[in-house]
């Protein structure tokens, strides 16, 4: 049964490859310049085995699918109630980078927008960490859950941050309600950081699959986070992943997913999978199009709908 997992892949990117629809995401001039017909598919078991098809040993930037993991970061390193107290879990039907704040306090509605995931960085490691300390913190632990080192694409990281006037303007009113404590371009230094870190649909197959595996990478062995962070994390993503498009995305696919603007995709099946996919092309909520169009054909042909 498993070996015609490969076949099975190669198919589904065969019928979705013809759609050319979507764009680049074009407020980040690196990722503009993408090779837009990039197209791959990875699965990694809670055993460790990975199958795939397509371009999946091709680096990209992680991009917003950091979030999950960096909230799972912070979750673990500071305890459940500070980070609550900063980021609420409820979705905010808008826009990934749209401000959404809670009115009363303050907080940022969830921790996969910008507004809340810039929080979550801020709240990486211990409280005491210098900015550079916590970048090193997040890209150590997201190289955890890929069970491999991974490293900042410096060139993706400094394109975003000459344009990164949105995301200034939510760390400053983040700041203002001390929600944010430090330095708000210092924060956004370290966020956009950690978007630019690079993996391939084979990483963030692996990725998923620690998520899928109750937080213990398949392959290393090790625990990345505890069993209550990993229900944590999975739950924002069912409900918040795929931002304004999180209602179409539970009905249709079913999936606990995370997308990123450089055309990646991840969805985690408890006990069972991680799957991945990478095609640059993004729909107006800033979800990859084909990558969207695989994980709909992925559930409906395996059953996969667990929401
Ligand atoms: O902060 C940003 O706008 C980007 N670094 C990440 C946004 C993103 O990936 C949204 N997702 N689909």
């Amino acid at each position: 049964m498993q070996s015609m997992i490969p076949d099975y892949l190669a198919e589904v990117l065969a019928a979705v490859e013809s759609d050319t629809s979507g764009e680049l995401a074009g407020y980040i001039p690196e990722l503009a310049a993408a090779d837009p017909e990039r197209l791959g598919a990875a699965f990694a078991t809670v055993d460790g085995e990975v199958y795939g098809a397509g371009d999946i040993d091709t680096e990209f930037t992680i991009q917003s699918i950091s979030k999950p993991f960096t909230y799972a970061l912070a979750l673990s390193d500071r305890g459940f109630d500070p980070v609550l107290a900063k980021v609420g879990v409820e979705p905010s039907g808008e826009a990934f980078n749209e401000i959404s704040l809670e009115r009363d306090t303050g907080r940022p509605r969830n921790p996969m927008i910008n507004a809340g995931a810039i929080t979550t960085h801020s709240l990486a490691g211990a409280a005491d960490l210098n900015a550079a300390e916590r970048v090193a913190r997040v890209v150590e632990g997201l190289s955890a859950f890929a069970g491999r080192r991974l490293r900042v694409d410096e060139a993706v990281c400094a394109s975003e941050m000459e344009h990164a006037h949105r995301n200034l303007a939510i760390a400053h009113m983040l700041r203002s309600h001390d929600i944010l404590t430090e330095d708000p371009r210092a924060v956004v230094d370290g966020y956009i950081r950690q978007c630019s870190v690079l993996v391939t649909a084979r990483d963030l197959a692996m990725m998923a699959a620690t998520l899928a595996n109750r937080g213990v990478n398949p392959v290393s062995g090790e625990r990345v986070i505890r069993e209550p962070v990993v229900r944590q994390v999975l739950s924002v993503m069912a409900t918040c992943g795929m931002y304004d498009a999180a209602g179409d995305w539970a009905t249709q696919v079913g999936i606990p997913a995370k997308s990123g603007v450089a055309g990646g995709l991840i969805g985690a099946l408890p006990g069972q999978i991680g799957m991945a996919t990478f095609s640059p092309r993004l729909d107006v909520h800033g979800n990859s199009v084909r990558g969207v169009s695989l994980f709909e054909r992925f559930s409906a042909d395996m059953g996969l709908h667990v929401m």
